[in-house]
């Protein structure tokens, strides 16, 4: 409870929005959310049409720069990202000392920071030449580290980026081809990868997001705001719920919960549980990207024969939450990580490379979002303010009186 008296002694009028629910922070171009109808759009476009027609590097592509590029422009950038793709042989030290305890968001965070070390050109972008080469070679090097994150927390040797492989094979080549043996992808898996990094590409003024443009608001340079951001997404209320999510499905199936029990205990607020992969503080009816993932999930699982029971199980509990009053009243619907999980798991992606996946996927809207904040002339440092709630006025007591 706040103490009114005290609070305009202290600090004046201040206005408080817990989790800041209905404060804008910015004004931005990149992405429109309408929650109450389940709309997303990048840059003007449906999600639904991206994720049908676009490649990851397209998209990306569209949300920095605000356009759908033409075939030359698509081909440039291509060949950016895959020059840009290897990391400096210095860097790759850095991994040896990581050992196979590494948590590879940790190490997503920390190297992407570093990076800045070894191309300090990033530092000052002074053009639109400049920005697309940060942009550019912190998308495809984003991809190299997380691939060789993965690598070295299962002790295998790190796999060198390929110039003729596009973005999403080069990166499942880096993840599961060893010195012996080359990974080919299936058309499936290719077509799963590419959605579900287009999905994530960008989502408005998110907790990773307002992060990404709080640290570039103090003029931070690109990487060091992404890592900030990678940081944020790291958190199971946030990018960290597809993997809480698995968890979660793997449970009730060992265990072999009843998904009605179960919602009991999520409901009860004792419990400290949630259902994960429900809510969120912007859709109010439903999440369009678990929509079109959930049909993804299906379509793939299908076409490469696999059964994975925590679809089932995913499914009873969404049927059970939507029959349920609490979650109706609240309008808590899935959420895009409740059925991602499921898609990245067909591809063989392991549970500790899941948030990863996502920083992957959510690089082109920080890059956007930090280039928004870098090109306002006019933009202020974020800078929030408090109600102070702690003591006011107290006199200093020597240590031997105390
Ligand atoms: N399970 C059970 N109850 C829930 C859930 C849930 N998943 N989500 C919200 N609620 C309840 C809250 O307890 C609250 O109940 P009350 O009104 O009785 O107090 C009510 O619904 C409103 O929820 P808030 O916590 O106010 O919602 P907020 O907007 O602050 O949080 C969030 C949104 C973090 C997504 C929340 O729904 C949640 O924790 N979900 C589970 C974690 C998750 O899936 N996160 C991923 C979100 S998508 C993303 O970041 C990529």
């Amino acid at each position: 409870s706040i103490d009114i008296s005290k609070l305009r002694s202290t600090t004046g009028y201040i206005t408080l929005d817990d989790g800041y629910s209905n404060t804008g922070s910015c004004q931005s171009d990149v992405t429109f959310i309408d929650g109450e109808k389940g709309i997303l759009r990048y840059r003007g476009y449906p999600i639904e049409q991206i994720a049908q027609n676009s490649s990851f590097i397209e998209a990306a592509y569209l949300v920095i720069f605000g356009k759908l590029c033409n075939q030359q422009e698509r081909d440039d950038f291509a060949d950016l990202l895959s020059e840009n793709a290897p990391l400096h042989q210095s860097m790759l030290k850095h991994f040896d000392g990581y050992g196979s305890n590494g948590q590879p968001m940790a190490i997503l965070s920390a190297m992407v920071n570093s990076l800045t070390a070894y191309d300090p050109q990033v530092m000052h972008p002074e053009d639109e030449n400049d920005l697309v080469y940060a942009a550019a070679s912190l998308i495809s090097k984003v991809r190299t580290i997380a691939a060789a994150s993965h690598k070295t927390t299962i002790g295998e040797p790190i796999i060198y980026p390929r110039k003729d492989l596009k973005y999403v094979e080069n990166f499942l080549h880096m993840m599961f081809s060893t010195p012996y043996s080359e990974y080919e992808p299936t058309p499936e898996v290719v077509r799963a990868l590419n959605m579900f990094l287009v999905l994530h590409a960008d989502h408005e003024q998110n907790c990773s997001t307002s992060t990404v443009r709080m640290v570039a608001s103090s003029k931070a340079n690109m990487f060091a705001s992404a890592s900030a951001g990678i940081s944020a997404l790291w958190g199971r209320l946030h990018g960290g719920a597809n993997v809480a999510v698995i968890e979660m499905l793997q449970k009730i199936h060992d265990e072999g919960v009843d998904p009605s029990v179960f919602m009991n205990e999520v409901k009860d607020k004792e419990s400290g549980r949630k259902l994960m992969g429900f809510g969120h503080r912007v859709y109010k009816n439903f999440d369009p990207r678990a929509t079109i993932l959930k049909d993804a999930a299906f379509d793939m699982l299908e076409k490469m024969n696999i059964e994975d029971p925590l679809l089932d199980v995913a499914l009873k509990l969404e049927e059970v939450a939507l029959q349920d009053d609490y979650f109706v009243e609240r309008k808590l619907y899935p959420n895009v990580d409740f059925y991602s999980g499921i898609i990245l798991r067909a591809i063989g992606i392991p549970l500790d490379m899941f948030t990863v996946m996502f920083a992957i996927g959510r690089m082109p809207g920080w890059i956007a979002n930090w280039k928004e904040v870098h090109e306002d002339p006019k933009a202020r440092i974020y800078r929030p303010r408090q109600v102070y709630q702690g003591e006011v006025d107290k006199l200093w007591v020597p240590r031997d009186q105390r």
